[in-house]
């Protein structure tokens, strides 16, 4: 008789920050109600035998310390495991049965790979007793994705996934500085493009442009990303290609702006909320024109957005397909319809303030 017992993690979204984790910048994501749900059950062998009831597949793998990955869908709950084992948090692990659901959409920008990471790390903290709190987990997950899976992401979607809500987050470190948010910044609209993609070939192109560029500018003296003002950066603009001169040009404009949304979304009262729909705009407008992540069909679902009343929108995550955000308290109906009208499929959001957690048990017996 084995008990069934079910975890989620929500998805995110990034208001502002985007591609700064990676850089050790600063970033703030929010945490959104759609999650991904694994139920496990020991099922008294030495496998994990594995159930997606969204794409319709099954697998199954022997534990043992030297796991490897085979290349599939389901390579996400080898690397958990691989990390336990490699961290020395474990010394076995009995077999589960797991059954994966996801309303988060696979390869959108809304975190889907976090979210199925930190639901599973997280049915494993509490089935053997690991005792790892949100951030400890956060942290494995990202290396499970980062050095494991071989994704060159940073720590966002991670901590936005295992934490819940809407913070700031200094990616230098650790530790990390996080500062939480109250807000509850109504009128979320996400807009799918329904163009996949994987998040990779924009993470490695950019991260690559960016650290050649930097570090020529490095070798002229000791300047950091973190405080570099666009005067300086022009100063060097010959010594760089076009291309690195226009990805730093975008990084420390995306930098700027986070820096400004985040003393705004800090105020207690009084908050300019139009000021952070413009600023959404603003990095909109970097993504597409300075680090080149954007595509036709995201531009024409900020432009739709905002022609239909949101006060800014911008791509979230790594870009070249997935979703826009759009800001549109009390016009999220008219900017819904708009999106799907010009081709996306729209979902009215809300921040998920709880995230990752144990479902309350549903006592199934078998
Ligand atoms: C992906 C990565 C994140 C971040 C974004 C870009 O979602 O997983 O770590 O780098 O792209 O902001």
């Amino acid at each position: 008789m084995a008990k069934k017992l079910s975890y989620s993690a929500p998805g995110r979204i990034c208001l502002y920050g985007e591609h700064q984790d990676y850089l050790k910048l600063t970033v703030i994501p929010a945490a959104i109600n759609l999650r991904t749900t694994i139920i496990v059950e020991k099922n008294n062998t030495n496998e994990i035998k594995i159930e997606s009831i969204d794409l319709e597949l099954v697998d199954s793998f022997k534990i043992t310390d030297d796991l490897s990955l085979v290349k599939n869908e389901f390579d996400y709950i080898r690397a958990i495991i691989m990390v336990l084992f490699k961290e020395g948090l474990v010394k076995e692990i009995s077999g589960f049965n797991v059954r994966i659901s996801s309303q988060v959409p696979i390869g959108s920008g809304l975190s889907s790979s976090a979210a199925i990471l930190v639901s599973w790390l997280t049915a494993l903290n509490d089935q053997l007793k690991l005792e790892l709190n949100r951030i400890e987990i956060a942290d494995l997950c990202f290396i499970a994705e980062n050095k494991i899976l071989g994704i060159n992401c940073g720590i966002m979607d991670q901590y936005s996934s295992s934490l819940g809500g809407i913070f700031s987050l200094d990616c230098d470190g650790p530790p990390h500085k996080i500062q939480r948010f109250t807000t509850n910044l109504d009128g979320l609209v996400i807009g799918d493009s329904c163009v996949r993609r994987s998040a990779n070939e924009p993470l490695t192109l950019l991260r690559n442009q960016i650290t050649s560029g930097f570090e020529k500018i490095q070798k002229q003296g000791d300047f950091k990303l973190r405080s570099l003002a666009s005067d300086t950066l022009t100063e060097f603009r010959d010594t760089i290609t076009e291309d690195e001169y226009r990805r730093l040009l975008g990084v420390i404009t995306i930098r700027n702006i986070t820096e400004r949304s985040s003393i705004e979304l800090s105020k207690s009262s009084n908050q300019d909320i139009e000021c952070l729909g413009s600023l959404l705009t603003k990095q909109h407008t970097m993504l597409r024109d300075y680090l080149g992540v954007s595509i036709p069909e995201l531009d024409n679902l900020v432009d739709v957005s905002i022609k239909s009343g949101a006060l800014g929108a911008k791509l979230t995550g790594a870009g070249l397909g997935g979703c826009i955000i759009a800001l549109a308290p009390r016009r999220e109906e008219e900017v819904a319809h708009a999106i799907n009208n010009a081709g996306g499929k729209a979902t009215i959001c809300k921040i998920d303030y709880e995230g990752a957690k144990k479902e309350q048990p549903f006592a199934i017996f078998i």
